[in-house]
């Protein structure tokens, strides 16, 4: 699955401004709590950015966001009258929101040389959010959006003189192919390769983040989430999230291949693989957070996870009511494959049935302390956040499941 190689990451130079100096430190580093005056968001139309969005409203922060689609607003004020802010909330957002159109895959986010130096001297904290998450892509689709849409934003926070936070979403999933033992905040290394282009993409963008940080001496704040969930039911003011696309594209091809009777299908996993899924609410919650914090390194990166695991058994059992599947676990791929086995057996989905590795997240509960949500991420509460209704009747148990 994986190729083990990864592209060197092309450093171009990006010039801060000059910076004030602070006493004998040298340059003024930024591990004082940060005082906002301006957030501005990437990504804020997204499934993570608009709970994100949500939240720094919330805590009163006003928000730039630097979106592609001129009706950002509407939909956003759509996503917040969704999950029940009230309406003084909505009323204030032509006030609280600044819309600025631009797409970070062009240089200078596609504004004028003047747009963007006055937007990068309005801004003291940039959420960039913003990416390509189709996990089916490859490199060369996922890169002017995951790794040069990175560099257009480091160019970004580099030319403010009020030399503004980045604080960049990166995934947990930069670990890329490597399934076992413990996973640190410290660590990006992509030598285990990747699963898929997209852990690739974002490996790359954090290693421009990392070097850019390290290169001028500027605080950098990398969140990595795992993988996001909800129990929100779809909606159309709700955007895709990856288990509900991955359910998708697993149900189209399973009734493309054996029409829309239960069909037996043997899957590669391990029978003790765990998966972290943690509720999008949650992670805006950390991010907002972590937006306020004071941060101890250069580089500051947190693991933004749930504090249980669940067992891969719980997604094969996520996929048959989405999808009229019957799926038996196998420690390898069978000889003689079908062409939906095939297609399972190349989909991100079989890769995650294997994974046993836990991501360490001391940094962000000595930060942030213990998480405290009572929520229990299980088949009920992933079941609701895909409207999975059963596809057939269930149909007896074929092989050992266990
Ligand atoms: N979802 C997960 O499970 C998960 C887990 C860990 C980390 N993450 C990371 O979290 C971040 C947000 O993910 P998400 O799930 O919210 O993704 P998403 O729902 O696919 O949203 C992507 C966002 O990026 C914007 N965008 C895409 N291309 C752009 C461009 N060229 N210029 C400007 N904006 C652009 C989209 O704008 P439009 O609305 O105009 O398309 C949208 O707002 C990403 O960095 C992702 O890697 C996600």
């Amino acid at each position: 699955m994986s190729s083990g190689r990864h592209r060197a990451v092309a450093f171009a130079p990006i010039r801060p401004r000059p910076q004030r100096r602070t006493g004998s430190l040298g340059f003024a580093r930024r591990s004082a709590k940060v005082q906002m005056s301006s957030v501005a968001i990437t990504g804020a139309t997204g499934f993570l950015g608009l709970h994100l969005v949500r939240e720094l409203l919330v805590r009163n922060h006003d928000l730039i966001a630097l979106v592609r689609d001129p009706g950002a607003l509407d939909r956003i004020a759509r996503f917040l009258e969704l999950v029940g802010e009230p309406s003084r909330l909505l009323d204030a957002l032509p006030r609280r929101i600044s819309i600025v159109e631009s797409d970070v895959s062009l240089p200078m986010l596609g504004l004028s040389p003047k747009a963007f130096q006055r937007l990068a001297d309005d801004v003291d904290v940039v959420w960039h959010s913003a990416a390509s998450t189709e996990l089916h892509d490859d490199l060369e689709s996922l890169r002017p959006i995951n790794v040069d849409g990175t560099r257009h934003i480091l160019e970004l926070v580099s030319a403010g003189q009020r030399r503004p936070l980045l604080c960049h979403v990166s995934t947990a999933f930069v670990a890329g192919a490597r399934r076992e033992g413990v996973v640190y905040e410290s660590e990006l290394n992509g030598s285990a390769g990747f699963e898929n282009a997209y852990e690739e993409s974002k490996f790359e963008a954090e290693t421009l983040v990392r070097d850019w940080s390290r290169r001028y001496d500027r605080t950098v704040v990398v969140a990595r989430p795992s993988i996001l969930v909800t129990d929100r039911p779809p909606h159309a003011d709700l955007p895709m999230h990856t288990l509900l696309s991955l359910g998708q594209i697993m149900r189209d091809a399973a009734t493309r291949l054996c029409g829309t009777s239960r069909t037996a299908v043997r899957v590669v996993g391990h029978p003790q693989g765990h998966l972290n899924f943690l509720p999008v609410e949650r992670a805006a919650q950390v991010l907002a957070r972590l937006t306020e914090a004071e941060h101890p390194r250069r580089v500051s990166t947190y693991h933004v996870v749930q504090g249980h695991d669940v067992s891969v058994r719980v997604l094969m059992d996520l996929m048959e009511t989405l999808a009229p599947l019957q799926m038996t676990m196998q420690s390898a791929a069978p000889a003689e494959q079908t062409a939906l086995e095939a297609f399972l057996d190349r989909s991100p989905t079989a890769a995650m049935l294997s994974h046993r590795r836990r991501y360490d997240d001391t940094r962000t509960v000595s930060l942030l302390g213990p998480p405290t949500s009572p929520i229990r991420v299980d088949l009920d509460y992933l079941s609701a956040g895909i409207g999975a209704a059963p596809v057939a009747p269930p149909a007896p148990r074929l092989g050992n499941r266990s």
